[in-house]
């Protein structure tokens, strides 16, 4: 609209004077007027001059005037013709309006200061700041010395103008001619082509933004963590299945029956199938046996071990159900040393909180191999988590039923400045191993950590939903950096 009126104008006239003018004149508005110049002037179009123009326009107060008279009129328009108490005519106005009003009636000598008395001295009274000021808001011209006296008063203010003047440009034409954006098959196919201008290519444009996939923090820590175990010659262990057997989860573990994880308060256990179809039975009798009267140089738990106990369905509460599937397997082919690891998801029913989740992923390690010591577990711990960038690690006693002696392991964190825990480690029992069938002198270290812990450290995460979950920002999830394991 304001293009076709500029170059129509332009065909006919020399010169557009002053934007402003024109715009006011064409029914236009002057800020379309001037982007449409801007475009043209870009393409030659039009050659443009800056106008700039210094107008008045009125302040906030200067504004409240205009609409409802000076503090000055409408004081004196307060005092009644016999005459008012200074107080009572302070109560009438606002406080403000008041000292103004005052102190400007005074100086138009419009008003008596009595001791007893506030009194008009004149019958009658102009507001011609009231009068100024609307004249200012229409775009009228005053003269100077209202101006300074309304400045002075900060009841208006300059603003600066900018308009434009135009003529027409070495490309002017009376339609803007369009150009082509894409060449076309079928610009080839009918020649059209030749006689088409095309829009030059901008190298400097962002281009359209990448909407690929994109992938999770805790994927990418998960690679990275995959890379380290693949170098230290570490196999994966398949760990797809998150239903799973107490038996496989706990009993095969040396877990009794009653300890309180197995509680339906720590671990969530399936309502259809609530039942394991089929377990090794020959095994099964072992775990039983050991479980109540040991063996292997062990007393066991001393109880009478519930075979359906061992057959409830459960969601998983740890990998160490894979690794303990995978060490049963391995006992039943002539022995060889083996370094396994998995990275994958577990449950347990905890009150869900700022640090847990009722879901969680769990890295797990394990190496298996005759005659392997505590030494060897401490140094394949520090060689791991130094991959990782925790060289200080630290250690202390703890306790798994499954693994004697156990470990909690801590890494002195650089950032917070104190021992933070990261993971848990032992040496697997032999309550739970030569029940599988692994020759006397097999020793099986391991240890596991969650994948959150280290992922929320990484990416400066402080609330566990936040990366996971419902709530997480799907704009995290584009926007992660990579992950940079054990780089500062
Ligand atoms: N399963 C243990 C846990 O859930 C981790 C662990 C794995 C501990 C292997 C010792 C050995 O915390």
């Amino acid at each position: 609209m304001a293009e076709e009126t500029i170059l129509g104008y332009l065909a006919k006239n020399q010169e557009i004077a002053d934007s402003g003018e024109f715009a006011a004149q064409h029914g236009l508005n002057h800020d379309d007027v001037v982007n449409v110049i801007k475009s043209l002037h870009g393409f030659r179009y039009v050659d443009a001059q800056d106008i700039k123009r210094e107008t008045w326009v009125l302040t906030d107060e200067g504004k409240t005037y205009a609409a409802s008279g000076s503090p000055e009129v409408q004081l004196f328009l307060a005092i009644p013709p016999e005459g008012i108490p200074l107080e009572e005519l302070q109560k009438k106005l606002d406080p403000l309006l008041f000292k103004i009003g005052r102190a400007q009636a005074a100086k138009n000598k419009w008003v008596e200061m009595g001791k007893q008395l506030v009194s008009r001295k004149v019958q009658h009274v102009d507001d011609t700041v009231k009068d100024l000021l609307l004249q200012i808001e229409r775009g009228k011209v005053i003269d100077q010395d209202d101006i300074k006296a309304l400045k002075g008063r900060k009841l208006i203010a300059t603003q600066t103008w900018n308009g434009y003047s135009v003529r027409k440009g070495p490309e002017y034409a009376p339609q803007r001619k369009k150009f082509a954006a894409d060449l076309t098959r079928e610009m080839l196919q009918s020649g059209e082509w030749k006689n088409l201008e095309f829009k030059e290519y901008n190298f400097n444009a962002k281009g359209q933004p990448i909407e690929g996939g994109h992938l999770h923090p805790l994927n990418k820590v998960r690679h990275q963590l995959r890379m380290i175990f693949l170098q230290m010659g570490f196999e994966e262990m398949p760990t797809d299945r998150f239903v799973e057997s107490s038996f496989w989860n706990f009993d095969a573990l040396f877990q009794p029956q009653q300890h309180p994880a197995r509680d339906s308060h720590d671990t969530f256990y399936m309502k259809v199938p609530a039942i394991t179809k089929e377990l090794p039975e020959d095994y099964v009798e072992r775990v039983k046996r050991v479980h109540e009267s040991g063996g292997y140089g062990s007393r066991g738990y001393e109880y009478d071990w519930n075979r359906d106990e061992a057959n409830k369905n459960l969601l998983r509460t740890h990998t160490t159900a894979i690794s303990t599937r995978m060490l049963y397997l391995l006992a039943q082919k002539p022995f060889t040393p083996k370094r396994y690891f998995s990275i994958d998801r577990v449950f347990r029913n905890e009150a869900v909180d700022r640090t847990h989740l009722a879901e969680f992923h769990q890295i797990e390690g394990l190496i298996c191999d005759r005659g392997l010591t505590l030494g060897d577990l401490i140094g394949v711990l520090h060689d791991f988590f130094s991959r990782l960038g925790m060289s200080k690690l630290r250690f202390k006693p703890a306790y798994n039923p499954y693994t004697e002696p156990s470990m909690e392991i801590f890494s002195y964190h650089e950032g917070f400045g104190k021992w933070v825990e990261v993971g848990n480690s032992g040496m697997f029992r032999p309550e739970m191993l030569l029940p599988m069938g692994l020759p006397e002198d097999v020793r099986v270290i391991a240890w596991g950590l969650s994948l959150e812990r280290p992922t929320m450290i990484l990416y400066g995460i402080n609330n566990i939903r936040d990366l996971f979950g419902h709530k997480v920002d799907l704009g995290l999830i584009k926007a992660n950096p990579i992950c940079r394991l054990g780089v500062d």
